[in-house]
């Protein structure tokens, strides 16, 4: 039979829901040539040895196993230019997409009519009843009504993961999708050039089978993430908009903690009497330290979440080596400053711009030294 179908399944631990899914695919596709790409981020659970053992039974399964990845829309870009298949889909893996929609929209693909189908949880007719979620449906509406006005295009649900493709659309644009967390679909529809004729489905989307679902803080983030960057990261880069922010963040840890050694040592609370001098000394030391230290946690945990230290060793090495590039920013931010003052600059401007000299450099510095592959 020749391929006419690519299905992409993208998996994180769903061993248990694997077989029935394929045995699903093979009822509703009856009659059709396909295959299915599983792409699996090394699953803990095993998923990938279970697609494989599936695919010695049906060589119609392949697997796409995945070291140190993560993320639903890489592993769907992936699946979907690892097929021959001159049509693809993607859908998820855990039953809350119902195969059966799959003929009606390869037909529409195939008529040559449309460019994109996909299945819809919030179309005429559709229900996200049986999902039992409210509150991800309240979500999913919000996300959808921003990603409307980021696309301009007006959707009922952007957000789905059930779609399906000519191969060659993606194909063309693939290298500039950003990849990044859920939102697949809506990344496609944000890149391509042209005006793509879409065949909306609607969509009883069910309640997951097995295991639970993987939408979490980090892929809510990323979205907010993914929203900047389309706003407004031409002109201030993502990256150095976190950072600034976390830095100025720090600043305000920075006087607390100064606040409180100061009111410790000699202030209302009194604990003991020093002179002001060794108080605030001690004061600045401890808050530098403390904000840098913040900082450096916060830069790793979400501005550098992709490239994230783990581990007592990496983590003491880069919090060192953070250390020692944020005292060069510094010199750079005082030296700067000063300069200014010297030739006759207000100090408060000045001080201004010795600290976007000290970010800038502490940024660039440690995205290599720091984060980067040194
Ligand atoms: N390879 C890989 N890597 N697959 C992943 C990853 C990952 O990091 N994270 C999730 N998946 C797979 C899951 O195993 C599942 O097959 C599918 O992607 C959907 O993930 P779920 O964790 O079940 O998502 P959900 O049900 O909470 O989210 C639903 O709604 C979203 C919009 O609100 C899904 O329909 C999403 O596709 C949709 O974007
Ligand atoms: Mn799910």
């Amino acid at each position: 039979m020749t391929l006419r179908l690519g299905v992409v399944l993208p998996t994180y631990n769903e061993r248990g829901n694997l077989r029935s899914m394929i045995d699903r695919l093979d009822q509703a596709l009856a009659g059709i040539g396909w295959e299915v790409i599983v792409v699996d981020d090394n699953s803990p659970d095993g998923t990938a040895d279970e697609a494989r053992a599936l695919a010695r039974e049906d060589s119609r399964v392949r697997v796409l196993q995945r070291i140190g990845r993560r993320g639903l829309s890489s592993a769907a870009i992936e699946g979907m230019c690892a097929t021959s298949a001159p049509v693809v889909a993607v859908m998820d893996a855990d039953h809350q997409h119902d195969p059966a929609l799959l003929p009606d929209m390869l037909a529409a693909i195939e008529s040559g009519n449309y460019d994109l189908a996909y299945a819809s949880r919030f179309a005429e007719g559709a229900s996200t009843e049986a999902w039992g979620r409210p509150d991800r449906v309240k979500a999913s509406n919000l996300a959808n009504r921003i990603a409307n006005k980021v696309t301009g295009v007006e959707l009922s649900d952007p957000m789905s993961g059930f779609f399906m493709l000519p191969a060659q659309i993606l194909r063309a644009d693939a290298h500039r999708l950003s990849g990044v967390g859920f939102k697949i679909l809506l990344d496609i529809l944000a890149t391509v050039d042209q005006p793509l004729r879409i065949k909306e489905f609607p969509l009883n989307f069910a309640a997951r089978a097995d295991g639970e679902s993987k939408l979490d803080r980090t892929v809510v983030f990323e979205f907010l993430i993914g929203l900047y960057d389309k706003w407004l990261g031409r002109w201030i880069p993502t990256r150095f908009a976190l950072f600034g922010t976390i830095g100025a963040l720090g600043v305000v840890v920075h006087m607390a903690v100064l606040a409180l050694v100061l009111n410790l040592l000699g202030g209302k609370f009194m604990v003991a009497h020093y002179p002001k001098e060794v108080a605030f000394i001690v004061g600045q030391t401890l808050a530098a330290v403390v904000a840098m230290t913040f900082n450096f946690v916060l830069n790793n945990e979400l501005t550098y979440a992709d490239k994230r230290l783990r581990g007592f060793g990496p983590l003491m090495m880069g919090w060192a080596r953070f250390a020692l590039t944020c005292s060069f920013g510094l010199l750079a931010n005082i030296g700067a400053a000063t300069a200014l003052v010297r030739i006759g600059f207000h100090p408060y401007p000045a001080a201004i711009v010795g600290i976007v000299l000290g970010s800038v450099w502490n940024f660039a510095l440690s995205s290599k030294f720091v984060w980067g592959k040194y």
